[in-house]
């Protein structure tokens, strides 16, 4: 059976292995796991209560239509509820935006070394995709804004970005959307907002209020500590949301999912804990790694690429066997880098002593 065009040309997604077959393979027993950018602390103790109620709800359908949740999210982002959809993870909602709007042919453009994602919209929906190279780490806005043609429908910007951590500011973003025309929309992926505290990070909400078409998305899956839940949103003028609503799945958020995302949202003391352990993390981590000699890259979020001298496979597998798991990088085009999440101040010091072994320098 033939696929449809483009879908040949398209990696399946490598899943690292379940920790549980790590350990029986390796035979160790305390693996941790610094490969997916998930909170480290876990969930707030109310999204854990929320879940534990929830469960026994489950033979009912959820509200397909968030009612609660949207209400809640509203208030807490200052917008109205006709402004959200929400995605099972912010990823369905960026695929939501290419079966919304993305027809073959269409050229959609993203960044090279951007979050993976985006390249999948682009070929599932038979765009041609328009990479624009990097300015060092950083997404180049001023590349992408020459790239704009007739045919441009999407724009998609990382920020931060994942792998490089890298952030684009807000007076780069005010030049490109001073050149992005009417009938383009741009998707800010905001899946680390909460951990940047830069002043220079563009605030994007406005040219929502403005009327622009531009499209947030942002997700419980990080510093809230509920990637398994699976969900996130999207933020965008009316119009637009309602557009989507057509194509989303009555069901896309499951039950489970709205009641645990509505009690993190009371939370926001985990939030703050969550965004102090990760600064701590990254100072910690930006001096053992001085001190080995590494280079990396400064982040805006909760993980780290850094340089070897070698292969990352090989310094991620070799991590691996001492019981700490990190992700490779060379699908990104970096071939000899490693993204590390930045974890517990216990995880930290396991990946840092695990790596001076590995380099032979302990
Ligand atoms: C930049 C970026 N956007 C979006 C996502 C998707 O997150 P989720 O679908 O869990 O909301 C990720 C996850 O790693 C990410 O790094």
């Amino acid at each position: 059976m033939r696929p449809k065009p483009g879908i040949e040309t398209i990696q399946p997604y490598q899943g690292g292995k379940p920790i549980e077959e790590v350990q029986r393979e390796l035979g160790i027993s305390d693996i941790i796991k610094l490969a997916s950018n998930e909170n480290p602390l876990g969930p707030s103790p109310l999204a854990m209560d929320a879940i534990q109620e929830a469960a026994t709800q489950v033979n009912l359908y959820p509200d397909g239509n968030a009612y609660y949740l949207k209400q809640e999210l509203a208030a807490h982002l200052g917008v109205a509820p006709e402004q959200l959809i929400l995605g099972n993870g912010s990823n369905e909602v960026l695929q939501l935006v290419g079966e919304t709007y993305i027809s073959p042919g269409d050229r959609v453009i993203y960044s090279e070394s951007a979050f993976v994602v985006y390249m999948l919209v682009a070929k599932v929906f038979g765009a041609k995709a328009i990479i624009t190279p990097m300015d060092g780490y950083t997404q180049d806005l001023a590349a992408m804004a020459d790239a704009i043609t007739d045919q441009t429908r999407v724009i998609f910007i990382a920020n931060p970005n994942n792998p490089t951590g890298t952030m684009v500011t807000k007076t780069e973003t005010e030049k490109l959307m001073a050149c992005v025309p009417d009938d383009v929309l741009v998707v800010f992926d905001e899946a680390y907002y909460e951990y940047v505290d830069r002043p220079d990070y563009p605030q994007t909400l406005p040219y929502i209020h403005d009327g622009r078409n531009v499209i947030i998305t942002r997700t419980f899956s990080k510093i809230y500590g509920l990637a398994g839940m699976r969900i996130g949103y999207g933020l965008a003028k009316p119009d637009i949301i309602e557009t989507m609503n057509r194509v989303r799945q009555p069901f896309n958020c499951n039950l489970v999912a709205q009641a645990a995302a509505r009690a993190a949202l009371k939370d926001a003391e985990h939030v703050r804990r969550s965004q102090a352990v990760n600064a701590a993390g990254k100072a910690f981590l930006y001096e053992a790694l001085d001190q080995m000699g590494l280079e990396y890259v400064e982040s805006e979020g909760n993980f780290i690429l850094v340089h070897f001298d070698r292969a990352g496979d090989e310094i991620s597998d070799a991590l691996m066997r001492k019981g700490v798991i990190v992700r490779p990088v060379a699908g990104y085009g970096f071939p000899n880098s490693i993204r590390v999440t930045i974890g517990t101040p216990e995880e930290n010091e396991r990946f840092v002593s695990g790596l001076k072994a590995v380099l032979g320098n302990a």
